[in-house]
This record gives C-alpha cells, sequence and structure tokens, in this order.
C-alpha cells in the first residue's frame, strides 16, 4: 500500500518534469522578474524544472498558471521591474513583504486583475498610492504598511470593493482620511502616519490605536476637533528656514488656494459668529456676573484692546474665566476671539501637544501650543505659568500668554521665523546648502548654555525638554531656548517617547526630570553640534547606540578626529577648540548625576574656550560685554570659511 503509493508520487513528479505542464508565460514573467531583481541565495529557480516546482510558487490544479507567489523576506532588493510580475494575469495572491523593494509600484500591477490578497508592507516602497492597486477590484486584503509611502490616501480605495483588510499604517501618508466605506472593511489601520484632519464617520468605529501617530487626526475613537484650528492644512513638521522657498505652496494651483482661502474664511466666521450667539444668550442667563478672582501680576486681555470686543468677550463670567491670560511686560494686544480668526498653520507635533503658527489679521505671528493630556488642575497650571511667564532672558523664548479651559489649554509664545537648530543641522544635508561653520556653531552652544543656566538659575526651573528643534534662531545664529518647564503639567507620567535620544539614564527609571538630567541633555546637544549627527537617528552605525556612548567608543578607540561633523573639516585651527568643547560635552553626558557639572559651569567653561584662542580671529558669541565674557570684540565672521583661507 504504502509502497505503491510513493511510486505513485515519484510518477507523477517525474511526468511532471517531463509533461509539458508549464505555464509558460508566467514562467518567462517570473524568470524576467528574478534576473533583474538582486536577491539571496537561498532563492534559487532551476530554468529547466516547472515553474510550478519554485519555491514561493504555486500553480492551479492543472498547471497551467502561477495561483500564487509568495516570496516574504528572501532578500529581494530595487525596484520591481515592469513587464514582470504584473503579467501574472492570474494570480490570486501576491506577498513580497519584509524584503528591501524600493521604487514605485509598476503601472502593470493593475493587470493583475483577479489578485484577491496583496502583501507589500515592511519594504521601502515609495511614491503615492499606488494608482494601478485602486484598479484590483477583487482585492480583499491590502497591506502597504511599514513603507515610504507618501501623498494622499486616494478616494478611488473605495472602488475595492471587496476590501475586509486594509493596512497603511507606518508610512508617510498626508493629507485628510477619504471616506472610505468598501462595504465589509473589518480591520484598518493608518497609525504613524503625516494624515490631519476628521475622521470620516465611515471609519469612527476602528479603536484609537488604528489612527494614533498622525500629525492631527481628530473626531471619531479620537478627541474631537479644535474650533480654534479646524484642521489645518497639511505642512512640513519643522519650520523651514525663510531662504528656502517652500515648494509645497508653489505646487498648489491657484484655485486650490481659493478654494481653501474662501473654505478657511466660511468656517472662521461661522465659528465666531457661533461664539457671539453662545456668549449673547450667556449674557442673558445672567444678568449681574460675578465679577472673577483677579489674577496676581497679569494683565487682562482687554489691556489695550478696543471696547468693542469688550463687549463680545468681557460681559460673562464664563468668558471672563476663560480668556487669554497674558504676562506683564509683553508686547501683544489681542484676544480670543483674534486669535480665533488667525490663519494656523502646523509647525510641529511633539510629545505634549502641537504647535501653530498663528497669523492674526493685523499681521502679527505667534506661536500658539495646544497642549495635550494635562493633568493638574488649574490652580496648579496657573501657578506653573506666573513661574514661566516671569522668566526673560534673551536667550530664552518668553511665554507671553495663555488660555485655560476645560477642554483646551493654549500657550502663546513669540514667534522664532529662523527656525530651529535641528533644522539648520540636520535640514537638506548635502543639496547645496550653507554648512553650518564653527563660529556659529560655538555661538548657539554658548547662547543656550546662558539662556538654560538662566532657567535653572534665575527661574529655580527645570526646563525637560533640552532638544535641538527647541533650540530656536535669532538673527546673527543667537540661541534662544523654548518649550521649557512644561513636565510638571503632566504629572508624573510624562510620555515615554519625550526626548528620547537626549533622556539621561537614571530618568527612565525614575521618570523625573532634574537639573542635572537637564545638563546630561544639553551635553547631547554639544555633542549634536559637533558631530552633526541627530541623537535620535539610527545612522550611527550599530544599531540601539546613543550618541553619547558612539561618541565615547570613538573617543576610546582614538579616533578622536573621526567624530566630528565633516562639514567642519576644511576650517582652520579649530580642531583645538572642538576637543575642548567636545570634552565638556562628555562631562555632561556621565552616567552618574552627581559628576555632571552644573549649568553656571558649563557656561564658564565654553566661555574659557573663547578665551583661550588669542591670536587669530578670536570670537565670542555676545556683542554685549556686560553679558559675561569680557571685553574681547571680535571682527565680526572672524573665522573664515575654507573657500577664503589658503589650505
Ligand atoms: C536543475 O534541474 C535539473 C533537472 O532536474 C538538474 O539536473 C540540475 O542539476 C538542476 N540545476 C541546479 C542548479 O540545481
Ligand atoms: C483543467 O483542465 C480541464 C480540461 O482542460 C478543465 O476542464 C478543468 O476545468 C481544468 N481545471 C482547473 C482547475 O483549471
Ligand atoms: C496589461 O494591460 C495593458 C492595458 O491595460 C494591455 O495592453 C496589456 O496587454 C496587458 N498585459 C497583459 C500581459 O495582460
Ligand atoms: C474608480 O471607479 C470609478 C467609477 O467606478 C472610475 O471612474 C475610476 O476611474 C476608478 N478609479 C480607478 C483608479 O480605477
Ligand atoms: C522616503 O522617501 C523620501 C522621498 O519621498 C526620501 O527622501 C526618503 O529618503 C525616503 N526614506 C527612506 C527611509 O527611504
Ligand atoms: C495599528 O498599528 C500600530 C502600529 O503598527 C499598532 O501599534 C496598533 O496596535 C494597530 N492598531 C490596530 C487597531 O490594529
Amino acid at each position: 500500500m504504502a509502497v505503491s503509493f510513493v511510486l505513485f508520487l515519484v510518477s507523477v513528479l517525474i511526468l511532471g518534469g517531463r509533461v509539458d505542464s508549464e505555464p509558460v508565460q508566467d514562467k518567462q514573467a517570473l524568470l524576467a522578474f528574478i534576473r533583474q531583481t538582486p536577491h539571496a541565495n537561498r532563492l534559487q529557480w532551476n530554468e529547466s524544472v516547472s515553474a510550478c516546482d519554485w519555491m514561493g510558487v504555486q500553480c492551479d490544479g492543472n498547471r497551467s498558471f502561477v495561483f500564487t507567489l509568495r516570496l516574504p523576506g528572501v532578500g529581494l532588493v530595487g525596484p520591481i521591474p515592469p513587464n514582470t510580475l504584473g503579467q501574472l494575469g492570474q494570480l490570486r495572491v501576491l506577498s513580497l513583504r519584509s524584503n528591501r523593494l524600493s521604487g514605485q509600484i509598476p503601472a502593470d500591477f493593475s493587470n493583475m486583475t483577479l489578485l484577491r490578497s496583496l502583501y507589500l508592507q515592511d519594504n521601502k516602497f515609495t511614491g503615492e498610492f499606488p494608482d494601478s492597486v485602486t484598479r484590483l477590484t477583487r482585492l480583499n486584503r491590502l497591506d502597504l504598511s511599514s513603507n515610504n509611502f507618501s501623498g494622499s490616501i486616494p478616494f478611488a480605495v473605495n472602488n475595492l470593493t471587496h476590501l475586509t483588510r486594509l493596512f497603511l499604517a507606518n508610512n508617510k501618508f498626508s493629507g485628510n482620511l477619504p471616506s472610505i466605506n468598501p462595504g465589509d472593511l473589518v480591520d484598518f489601520n493608518v497609525s504613524n502616519n503625516n494624515l490631519n484632519g476628521l475622521i470620516p464617520d465611515t471609519l469612527a468605529k476602528f479603536p484609537a490605536s488604528a489612527f494614533t501617530g498622525n500629525l492631527d487626526l481628530c473626531g471619531g475613537p479620537l478627541p474631537p476637533c479644535n474650533p480654534f484650528f479646524p484642521s489645518p492644512a497639511p505642512s512640513p513638521i519643522l519650520p523651514s528656514p525663510p531662504a528656502i522657498p517652500q515648494k509645497k505652496s508653489k505646487k498648489l494651483s491657484t484655485a486650490a488656494v481659493i478654494a481653501i482661502a474662501v473654505a478657511s474664511a466660511i468656517v472662521a466666521f461661522l465659528l465666531l459668529l457661533c461664539l457671539i450667539l453662545c456668549l449673547r444668550r450667556q449674557k442673558r442667563l445672567q444678568p449681574k456676573p460675578e465679577k472673577p478672582p483677579v489674577m496676581p501680576r497679569t494683565v487682562a486681555a482687554e489691556a489695550g484692546t478696543s471696547s468693542s470686543k469688550d463687549d463680545i468677550i468681557g460681559g460673562s463670567a464664563e468668558a471672563e474665566r476663560n480668556r487669554l491670560v497674558f504676562f506683564e511686560g509683553g508686547i501683544y494686544s489681542f484676544d480670543l476671539e483674534d486669535l480665533l480668526r488667525a490663519s494656523a498653520e502646523v509647525l510641529g507635533k511633539g510629545s505634549v501637544g502641537t504647535s501653530y503658527k498663528a497669523v492674526l489679521e493685523e499681521g502679527t505671528t505667534v506661536v500658539v501650543k495646544r497642549l495635550k493630556d494635562v493633568v493638574v488642575s488649574k490652580k496648579e497650571f496657573e501657578m506653573q505659568m506666573e513661574v514661566l511667564g516671569k522668566i526673560k532672558h534673551e536667550n530664552v523664548v518668553p511665554l507671553r500668554a495663555y488660555y485655560y479651559s476645560k477642554d483646551e489649554k493654549l500657550l502663546v509664545y513669540d514667534f522664532m521665523r529662523d527656525g530651529s537648530l535641528s533644522a539648520l543641522l540636520h535640514g537638506s544635508r548635502g543639496s547645496g546648502r550653507t554648512p553650518l561653520d564653527w563660529d556659529n556653531r560655538m555661538r548657539i552652544a554658548l547662547s543656550a548654555a546662558r539662556g538654560l543656566a538662566h532657567l535653572h538659575i534665575a527661574g529655580k526651573v527645570i526646563h525637560g525638554n533640552i532638544k535641538s528643534s527647541n533650540i530656536l534662531l535669532k538673527p546673527e545664529h543667537d540661541a534662544c531656548i523654548s518649550d521649557f518647564g512644561l513636565n510638571p503639567l503632566f504629572g508624573n507620567t510624562m510620555p515615554p517617547s519625550r526626548v528620547a535620544g537626549y533622556r539621561a539614564p537614571e530618568v527612565l527609571e525614575t521618570r523625573k526630570v532634574t537639573f542635572k538630567s537637564d545638563v546630561y541633555s544639553f551635553g547631547v546637544l554639544l555633542l549634536e553640534l559637533l558631530t552633526g549627527k541627530a541623537p535620535n537617528q539610527a545612522s550611527l552605525g550599530e544599531e540601539g547606540i546613543d550618541l553619547p556612548r558612539w561618541v565615547q567608543s570613538v573617543v576610546r578607540e582614538e579616533w578622536t578626529a573621526e567624530v566630528f561633523d565633516v562639514e567642519l573639516m576644511g576650517y582652520n585651527n579649530i580642531e583645538e577648540e572642538m576637543v575642548q568643547l567636545l570634552q565638556i560635552g562628555m562631562s555632561c553626558v556621565s552616567t552618574v548625576p552627581d559628576q555632571r557639572p552644573n549649568m553656571a559651569e558649563v557656561v564658564r567653561m565654553i566661555e574659557e574656550i573663547n578665551r583661550g584662542d588669542t591670536d587669530d580671529g578670536l570670537r565670542q558669541s555676545s556683542d554685549d560685554p556686560s553679558k559675561g565674557s569680557d571685553g574681547h570684540t571680535p571682527p565680526t565672521g572672524s573665522r573664515t570659511p575654507p573657500r577664503s583661507v589658503t589650505p
């Protein structure tokens, strides 16, 4: 019995080899694919046997066409060549997941009209949502997660009427979510993209975790959309330096710009109307509003504004309680209503909330930070604001006002139009940008150190979130530190993603930031200035190693020169200074908090680097001799860039 079965099997196999049961065309397509696509050695397709017996290939019962092709994790590299896989017109399942395939999905994928399942996750595909895929109307499962797809998710996804599972997480899709409703969708995930705006009703049934990690999605399972900044237009995460024209906005057609403008105007008008009506109603209900408690040392919004606005806002106790509170010595005179009318643009999304650039009607530009997940009471919030509002220093971005209501907590800061150190250091590297020269790096290091020292000493405030995107620049490359002192608002539940890469080791355990953990973060910042490497980027050679340990390992191997940013090579006579700053940075990132210097010492040490250098082109960070570094007034731009200097 068993023997005859084996004989039968053998004869089938032999016959299978001999008989012309070969999907000839499909075999050609597969061979064309594998010849043009680099892959791991273990994927060996022997041309002299039937394609149906190849690894990863399954044919139909008559061996007349390829039915499924599954090549997960076989080391395929590069783009899928056109006129290869797309020719498998009878294919039902295609899995190419977990390879290193890149480029765009070829247009001829649309020929695989019978495809039911398409698994392309975990590759490096780029480009927009593939048009060809929206034509595969029999698709049941589509997984494009963990690639580098960008652009908007097209409404044409609705053409896939049989879709039950759609996975788009971990890409760079942007714009609004279309109202996707292909019948029986049971599984859906768009987390970790750059989407914004309202989650359509058709998708609201999916859990919040299917939407998290986007730029600014709201509604549905997520918190409701903010009435002040209704779904702002997509925008770059970091403010780009002003000199570089924004390509994005150029691409918008005039019609689109007009449409957006008209739509925002209408929305703003409706919101304003609604607010006025609500307040009027409250006024009628409360003819004798009780006077709200006067907040010490704050100036109410109406101080410098016209009385007509007071008529609307100032009347009711509710509105009075929920108004913008300005700090003394501020330069602004606008109120909530003005902010409501402002045009807003997303500047960036951080762990504590989203920052907007708001341009008020009269032309003033401010940064509005919308805090999320504030846990403290209103009183505690106000007390912390009082502390932060008092901090005034030329190297600290001033907090100008705040707003607190049950649903909304807003902070108003000055807008710094020169952008952040992070953008300057890491933005558009290599594409003809002007590198940040050593003088300016030193200037930034010293001015940021002074700002932080002021915060620690005069303000008694722990910054809690030192990183290069919180170091903003003034003209002349003086630095200003922003985003300080917010940790107390979030209790002990500091989001774990906060300051990754800059976080002192002890903070992981204690979950508490301290003056010394600020010093650690500042040390990482110094290393970042010196190496040009972002502490949270994975490009430090070994995966999972952080910047301080990477620097330590390179220095230990006595390759000190190799740690420095290549953009700094070619400047003369700076090696000594770079090594000194490196030593300061490394003392700041000591694992043991007590071994780190305090910020006053850090400032002094950085100032001493400057003093030590007396012959050529001596520099200091401040033009004002009263600011600490004594009396050298250097010629500006003293250190000449490599081009104009004899090699
Ligand atoms: C391919 O298959 C033929 C026939 O089965 C066999 O003789 C040959 O050795 C195989 N080649 C490789 C490289 O495995
Ligand atoms: C196999 O081929 C026969 C005759 O050509 C056809 O009747 C049958 O439907 C085919 N079976 C499959 C599974 O395609
Ligand atoms: C693929 O589709 C195009 C047009 O859609 C057609 O011209 C071409 O012949 C198709 N190729 C195959 C192999 O079906
Ligand atoms: C989607 O379907 C509509 C109508 O059914 C059609 O006009 C459109 O071309 C389709 N889009 C794609 C990308 O197939
Ligand atoms: C993702 O695509 C963008 C262009 O769209 C490219 O600049 C970037 O390097 C890609 N990232 C990765 C990790 O491939
Ligand atoms: C969506 O994907 C993210 C990231 O892969 C994951 O953390 C989350 O649990 C997923 N949510 C759902 C509902 O599948």
